[in-house]
């Protein structure tokens, strides 16, 4: 009995010895000491053995048993130790690897456009305001002197909501606005979305910015408007960049002028950008009507004004050099990824 066990110890030690898969370990434990196991089948075999022998016998077989589940244990311990490392091993993460970057946000040209607009006035002194996109059409139009049978009012260039309230077409509503406030001096830009009813194309669009611009104060003249101009032009495009005036009609501004800034592409000489001209279109301004003011209540023998308004889609691709508005609304990922 003593050597069946023995050799039942040594058969199962070899074998856990050689196993090579935490599987395997499992079948032998089966094996030697399952229901139907080895071990147990000595233990059956216990009526066989005489009585005063049962209880070493039994302590043999006991021992035998210990000794095979100590053994199973600890080369299970040392295959589980091996998975581990292997595991460690595999997921070392190298540090000399270039990292993935996160995905970045950016800016769209119109709002970069716009924070350079908006610091360059800002540091000219100018608050920056806003206004409401839906408004009355008293402040869209009659406010500013735009007459009930003016072609402007017309329903193909209007979005109205209902009789007297509209999309509003231009900032210059909040020029009123703000001159209703009654604090004066006024030195402020209202930069916003408006609405047109026109068809979308490379230069249109029913929705875009503009940003508009009111300075009213005593003593102020055609000349602080076009020094202010020449000022936002060298700032926003360069230091070399001329600006010119052309006579132009707006109903709320009298004198009215477009202006134009040399063409910072060609210097002015002529090139594609600038369509051979050598200037290019940025604005709209003027010297705040009287009748502007009256209506507000402002005695325009005791202060003048001027105004502009600016295109902000169109200083963005003049900046950047794009030439379809339409790559501003369709925002493509692609696209704006570039800036
Ligand atoms: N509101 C004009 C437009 O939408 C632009 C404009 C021109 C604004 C002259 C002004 C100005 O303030 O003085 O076409």
């Amino acid at each position: 009995m003593k050597d069946k066990l023995a050799k039942i110890v040594e058969d199962a030690l070899a074998r856990i010895e050689s196993s090579e898969q935490l599987d395997t370990l499992n079948d032998i434990r089966v094996f030697y000491l399952g229901k139907k196991g080895e071990l147990t089948s000595v233990l059956k075999s216990m009526k066989d053995v005489l009585p005063e022998d049962r209880p070493k016998v039994g302590q043999m077989v006991n021992d035998a048993r210990s000794i095979i589940e100590e053994k199973l244990e600890e080369k299970k311990t040392a295959f589980e130790k091996k998975l581990r490392e292997e595991k460690i091993k595999s997921e070392t993460i190298d540090v000399t690897l270039p990292g993935k970057l996160p995905q970045m946000g950016h800016r769209h040209p119109n709002t970069i456009a716009l924070e350079d607009l908006e610091r360059i006035f800002i540091g000219m002194g100018y608050a920056v305001v806003e206004g409401p996109e839906v408004e009355y059409d008293y402040y869209n139009f009659e406010a500013l002197n735009i007459p009930a049978n003016h072609p402007a009012k017309d329903e193909q260039d209007t979005f109205y909501i209902s009789n007297d309230i509209l999309l509003r077409t231009q900032t210059s509503s909040v020029q009123v606005h703000v001159m209703d406030k009654k604090e004066l001096p006024i030195r402020m830009i209202a930069p916003g979305r408006v609405f047109r009813a026109d068809e979308v194309d490379a230069t249109h669009s029913p929705s875009f910015n503009q940003v508009e611009g009111l300075v009213i104060d005593k003593n102020i003249t055609f000349a602080d408007l076009k020094g202010t101009l020449a000022e936002f032009a060298k700032k926003m495009f360069g230091e070399d960049t001329q600006v010119r005036f052309r006579p132009h009609h707006f109903p709320f501004t009298e004198p009215s002028a477009e202006v134009d800034v040399s063409c910072f592409k060609c210097g002015g000489k002529g090139c594609r950008f600038c369509k051979g001209e050598g200037w290019i279109e940025i604005l709209g301004c003027g010297m705040v009507h009287p009748h502007v003011l009256e209506m507000r209540g402002i005695d325009p023998d005791e202060y003048q004004g001027f105004a502009f308004g600016i295109g902000l889609e169109r200083i963005a691709l003049l900046k950047y050099e794009i030439d379809d508005m339409r790559l501003l609304y369709e925002n493509d990922i692609r696209f704006l990824e570039q800036f």
